[in-house]
């Protein structure tokens, strides 16, 4: 600040330009004008700060429709998505871009007042708080991506940090359980056609995997599984699907989930094939009422009890939304969750991907980024801004240009500021 060569603030005539017709009686420039003249004086014509401000608001306007349509096509992802973000990093990044917003105030009225060396400090304020917000958005998007927390395709978040915010214990890892490609080879030969389906071979798989949770008649067991006689859930889906509800069970953080316990993949027990779950589903059918087939009805996927199923016709088609947004929802893989030993299932997985991928959850992260980027675009625009006021304070030869650009730079501030409370309640959930 000492290189500054600066009017002393007590003489505000020094560098106004009196041969300004905008003054007004009491001796005070009109502001309209006043800013105008400084803008002018930059060598920017009003109507490109227009432009500017046109095609930035045109932007802003655009990602809080985007935020908005994914809120609406994806109400889930954001239930999601706000419980797996951190709120705290947010909310500091808010508190940063705040500070600056204020201070570029205060810079504003400095300015109005004649004073460069407190337009000048609260410029320097203002960089320090797009300084901060650039340091938390960093930090903030390295964790983001160690815990793969990311858009699209590379949305395979780590599932210990997933339970950890949803309050749920997971297992620890059996230290010596087989890793991937020894299990692979060992289990490579099994993963092989399918087999005939039994039921009866499914009633001995489930006496030794399910019925600790759901009772040996399927009865239930009250804080452990439900009832699986009579059940809705289970006439309303179809073999496949029902086969893809057991490999991947329901978490406690599932919005269908109903008494917060964790019914794990393929029951707890790894070594379960896929073959084995598809006993297992013939044996269910039996716990079910005679004639009740997998409906494709809409009463299966209202959870109106089936009466009399679409009788006998095999090949009904699966019902619309429940079951599909089951399985997309419960990621967690079996092998991590249950008990070690030599899966059979392993060679078959190692083609598939290792998640099943919630498409809502991904997208939200998408949207957050999105919303991030712009903002960066903002910050980044304040910064270039604020350097070139400072140097134009610094150098003071016309003061209506030092006056224009350190106007600019408060502007640009005031209003990173505000586009981040508009974006950042969408992504964030704040009010
Ligand atoms: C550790 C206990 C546990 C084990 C073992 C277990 N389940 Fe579950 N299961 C649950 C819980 C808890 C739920 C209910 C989850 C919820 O609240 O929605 C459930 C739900 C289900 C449902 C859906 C029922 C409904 O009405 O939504 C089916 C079907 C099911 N289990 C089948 C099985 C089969 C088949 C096995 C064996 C391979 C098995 N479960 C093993 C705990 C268990």
């Amino acid at each position: 600040m000492s290189t500054l060569n600066l009017p002393a603030s007590g003489a505000p005539d020094g560098h106004l330009v009196p041969a300004a017709p905008q003054q007004t009686a009491s001796g005070s420039p009109r502001p309209a004008a006043w800013v105008a003249e400084a803008i002018r004086a930059v060598g920017l014509r009003p109507g490109d700060i227009g432009v500017f401000l046109l095609l930035d608001l045109l932007l802003v306007a655009g990602a809080a429709v985007l935020v908005l349509t994914q809120q609406v096509q994806h109400p889930d992802a954001f239930v999601w998505g706000r419980r797996l973000v951190n709120q705290q990093r947010g909310l500091l990044m808010a508190a940063a871009l705040a500070l600056s917003g204020v201070a570029a105030l205060w810079g504003l009225l400095a300015l109005w007042r004649d004073r460069p060396r407190g337009a000048a400090a609260a410029l320097v304020v203002a960089l320090l708080g797009g300084l901060g917000f650039a340091v938390v958005l960093g930090i903030d998007l390295d964790s983001k991506s160690a815990r793969r927390l990311m858009p699209g395709e590379r949305f395979r978040p780590n599932e210990r940090y997933v339970a950890a915010h949803f309050g749920v214990k997971l297992p620890r890892r059996v230290p010596g359980a087989p890793t991937g490609t020894q299990a692979i080879a060992a289990a490579a030969p099994s993963a092989s056609a399918k087999r005939e389906v039994s039921a009866t071979k499914g009633r001995t798989l489930y006496m030794n995997t399910c019925a600790t949770c759901h009772g040996v008649t399927g009865e239930g067991v009250v804080g452990s599984g439900r009832d699986l006689r009579g059940n809705v859930f289970v006439a309303g889906l179809d073999d496949a699907k029902l086969v893809d509800f057991l490999k991947v069970g329901r978490q406690p953080w599932d919005p269908a989930n109903t008494t917060n316990v964790q019914m794990p993949p393929r029951g707890g027990n790894p070594t379960l094939s896929d073959d084995d779950l598809r006993d297992i589903a013939a044996y269910l059918r039996t716990m079910q009422p005679q004639g009740v087939q997998p409906s494709a009805s809409a009463e299966a996927a209202t959870g109106t009890t089936p009466t009399e199923g679409t009788a006998g016709s095999g090949q009904a088609a699966p019902p619309a939304s429940p079951p599909e947004l089951l399985v997309h929802r419960s990621y967690i893989d079996a092998g991590a969750v249950g008990p070690a030993g030599l899966s059979p299932t392993l060679a078959e997985r190692a083609r598939r991907p290792r998640w099943a991928m919630p498409a809502d959850a991904a997208s939200y992260f998408e949207m957050f980024l999105t919303s991030v980027g712009l903002q960066v675009v903002h910050v980044a625009l304040a910064v270039v801004l604020t350097v070139v006021g400072l140097v134009a304070l610094a150098r003071n030869g016309r003061p209506l240009v030092w006056r224009g650009v350190a106007v600019l730079a408060c502007g640009a501030w005031i209003w990173a500021a505000g586009t981040w409370f508009v974006l950042g309640n969408g992504v964030y959930g704040w009010v």
